[in-house]
Parts: structure tokens; sequence; C-alpha cells
């Protein structure tokens, strides 16, 4: 276990200054197959545009909510040869001059470092109040940029152009944005290295651009994370979509358009309708974390490799079986929620076992905690869940073991 090494050289990569021209006879692919959703919170009032071939047209798209002239693209470092072509020349087309960093999708980089290379480079580029910070990436650069968004100037405006399903149906709507922070050194070989979004700030974006064709592109593994945020919106909020995901799982997998299309509307409406009634989490949006307060301990322990939505699966078991153990849901459910996680090939314990008593400690750190009790979101049934405060610490620690932790 490493501390992060906070002073290295910067990861990011500018690669071109885009200067405003007109591309003649661009041809603007279009498709009955798209879905809009409103998103009104106290705050802000924005819409998630989900249709495929979007990613060419996004410029114009951009310019209906902010003004043209300067704009800051973050972009994932992975995706320079597949879409930040496309992207940048969408923005030029529709008159915005913009300077294009690249990073590292990586958690270490989810940082104040990054942040403050942001700044840096924002100030180089002379951005201005009305000069929208763009992500195109995954949870990683979508909190990242939304957070330098939501401090530079006091805020400026923020787009996000999510490129992972996981991103799609959840870390790109709602407005959390935030970075990681450095763990104290621990002589535990175990303990994490990172103290997940512990920095952070609610800064909605000016819109949502969904492109469901991007996921051509992405592996797998990161496909099937996705599915874990999926999974949980449907163990919240709706037993049908959850028995779809079921019942289509090969077919999401394979990428089916119509199906994908589904999948990812039904899931994005899941979490404005969540974000809409509760924007700053004072109450209903904390059943978001229903998974989470597991899945954070776990996903900075190296040695497990977890992914964010593979450590969100096991947690997602994890809560279900304390949820089973404290009466609050059926076996048949419990039962359900583990095999469908097991059918989307994620998993359902740890890689690795960890001590239990590691796992207490670093969720004590987790910023669910209030006045030293744990707060947990447990399911009562597929399609809802509740907020517990006083789980026994001998449950949770009887959960930690059901997803093979070691006594
Ligand atoms: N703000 C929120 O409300 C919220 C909600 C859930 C999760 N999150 C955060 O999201 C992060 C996880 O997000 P993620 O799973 O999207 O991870 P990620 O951003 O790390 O992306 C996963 C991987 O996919 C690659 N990738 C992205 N798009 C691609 C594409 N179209 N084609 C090929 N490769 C592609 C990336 O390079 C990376 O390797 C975590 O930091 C988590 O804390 C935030």
């Amino acid at each position: 276990m490493h501390w992060p090494n906070c002073t290295s050289d910067p990861p990011w990569t500018w690669i071109e200054q885009v200067t405003s021209h007109n591309r003649d006879g661009r041809v603007s692919p279009y498709t009955a197959h798209m879905a809009l959703i409103d998103v009104s919170t106290t705050s802000a009032h924005y819409a998630i545009h989900i249709e495929p071939g979007l990613i060419t047209r996004v410029g114009e798209m951009i310019r209906a909510v902010a003004p043209a002239g300067r704009a800051m693209l973050v972009a994932d470092e992975a995706l320079v040869d597949l879409y930040v072509a496309p992207v940048s020349q969408s923005l030029s087309d529709a008159g915005f001059e913009t300077i294009i960093g690249t990073v590292e999708a990586d958690e270490i980089h989810k940082s104040l470092l990054s942040v403050n290379h942001l700044y840096g480079a924002a100030l180089k580029g002379n951005l201005e109040r009305s000069s929208p910070i763009i992500a195109l990436g995954g949870g990683v650069i979508g909190d990242l940029a939304g957070f330098a968004a939501a401090t530079f100037m006091r805020g400026v405006p923020f787009v996000q152009i999510p490129t992972t399903l996981l991103a799609m149906v959840d870390a790109s709507i709602g407005g959390k944005t935030g970075v990681n922070l450095p763990m104290p050194s621990s002589d535990d070989a175990a303990a994490p290295a990172l103290a997940k979004n512990l920095v952070g700030a609610f800064w909605q974006p000016r819109v949502v651009l969904i492109d469901p064709n991007v996921l051509a592109t992405l592996d797998r593994r990161h496909f099937n994370c996705g599915l874990a945020e999926c999974i949980k919106h449907a163990i919240l909020a709706d037993r049908s979509l959850l028995e779809f995901i079921g019942e289509h799982a090969s077919a999401l997998q394979e990428l089916n358009q119509a199906k994908l299309l589904e999948l990812i509307t039904r899931c994005a409406q899941i979490k404005a309708d969540v974000v809409a009634a509760d924007e700053r989490e004072a109450g209903p949006r904390a059943l978001l974390n229903l998974g989470h307060t597991f899945a954070h301990v776990i996903e900075p322990i190296s040695e497990l490799g977890l992914h964010h939505g593979e450590a969100v699966a096991i947690g997602l078991c994890a809560a279900a079986h304390c949820a089973r153990m404290t009466d609050r849901l059926s076996e048949d459910d419990a039962k359900q929620i583990e095999q469908l996680i097991s059918v989307v090939d994620l998993p359902t314990q740890l890689p690795r076992p960890i001590a239990v008593d590691t796992l207490m400690r670093a969720m004590l750190h987790d910023k669910k905690v209030q006045a030293g009790q744990l707060r947990l979101v447990l399911p009562t049934s597929i399609g809802s869940a509740e907020i517990i405060n006083d789980v026994p610490d001998n449950i949770v620690r009887d959960s930690w073991k059901a997803v093979a932790a070691s006594p």
C-alpha cells in the first residue's frame, strides 16, 4: 500500500488549441431513436439528451446552453484517438475556441493536484466566467472536471458528455462533483490509500449529452460496472427494471441499440427523479448510496483490484445480506439480487479475504457515519430501500463475512 504520490508530474497532456472555423458539408447523423429527460432541481433545470450518433453534434447543443467563445474540454486520455476529434470539431463548428486537456482516468488522478492543473490551464487559456468546462469521459473525468467547474471563478458552466455506462446512468446526473483525498498513513497493509470523494461540491451541469454508440469501445468489464449502478437503481425504485436487466442481459452486453437506449433512459430517469426530489442529499437522495458504504471501503484497497462498479456489486450483496439479517428483505429478493449480479459477470464476494476489523475501521472514515454511528441504506424489497442509523456492529461484521471477509 502506498501513499498516493502527490508530487509527481502532472498527469495532463495539452493537445492543441482549436480555433474557430466552420467545416462545410458536415453530415449530422440523425436517428429517430432518442430520448430527452428534464432534470429539475431547486438550483437548476437542464436536459439529458440520449441519442446514438450525438457525439458529432455536441457543439451546437452546448451552444444552446453557453455562449460561444472560450471553452475547456477535459477528456479521458484513452479517448484521444476515439472521440476528442469529433467533439472538438463540433465545438469549433459551433463557434467555441477550445483548450483541450487529457488526463488518465484513474482514481489517483481524481485529486486536488489535478484540479490545480486545471485551474492553471483555465487561467492560461483565459477562460471567462461564462466559458464552459466540458467533461468527456467516465465518472472520474466528470467528477474531476465538475469540481473544477464548480470552483473556478466561484463556478463556470459545466457540461457532461459521459462515455461509460456508469457515468451515463449515474455519475453525470445530479451535480455531485469532487475528488479523493489521501488517507493518513497506516501500518495496516490492507488499509485503503484514498478517502473517496471527500472534497466536493454540488454543481449541476447545464446539459448532459449521452451518445450510447460510444459504448462500442468500452471494454466488457467496465460495461458490467455500469450494470452494477443500473441494478442499484432497479433495487431502489423499479422491480420491473431488475427483471428487464435479467431478461436482456446478453442483448445489453452485446450493445443491442434499442435495449441499451431503454436501459439508459429508464436508469437516467430514476436518477433524475431522485435528484429532483432532494438535490442536496438532505433526505431521499441518500438512498442512492445503496451498496456504496461498503463499496467505498473496498474500492481503494489496491490488492483487491476492484473497479468502482465491481465494488458496488459486492456492496449491494453485503447490503442485501445485512437487510436479510435484520429481517428487512425476503430471502427470495436477496437471492434474486445476488443472482442477477452474478449473471452479468459481476463479483458477489471479495476476490481476496480482507480482515473484518480492517473493513470496519475504514467504514468509520466514510462520510456516511453520523455521530459515530454507521448510516446504511438497506433494501426493504426490490423496488424500495430505507436509511438505517442503528444497524448493530455485529450485523455489519456478519454482512462483511457474507461477502467473504475474513474473521
Ligand atoms: N458524481 C456522482 O454522482 C458519481 C456517481 C457514481 C460514481 N461516481 C464516480 O465515478 C467514478 C467511476 O466512473 P467510471 O466507472 O465511469 O470510471 P472511469 O471514468 O475510470 O472509466 C472507466 C474506464 O473506461 C475508460 N473509458 C471511458 N469511456 C470509454 C469509452 N467510451 N471507450 C473506451 N474506454 C472508455 C476509461 O479510460 C477508464 O479506463 C468513480 O470515481 C466514482 O466515485 C460518481
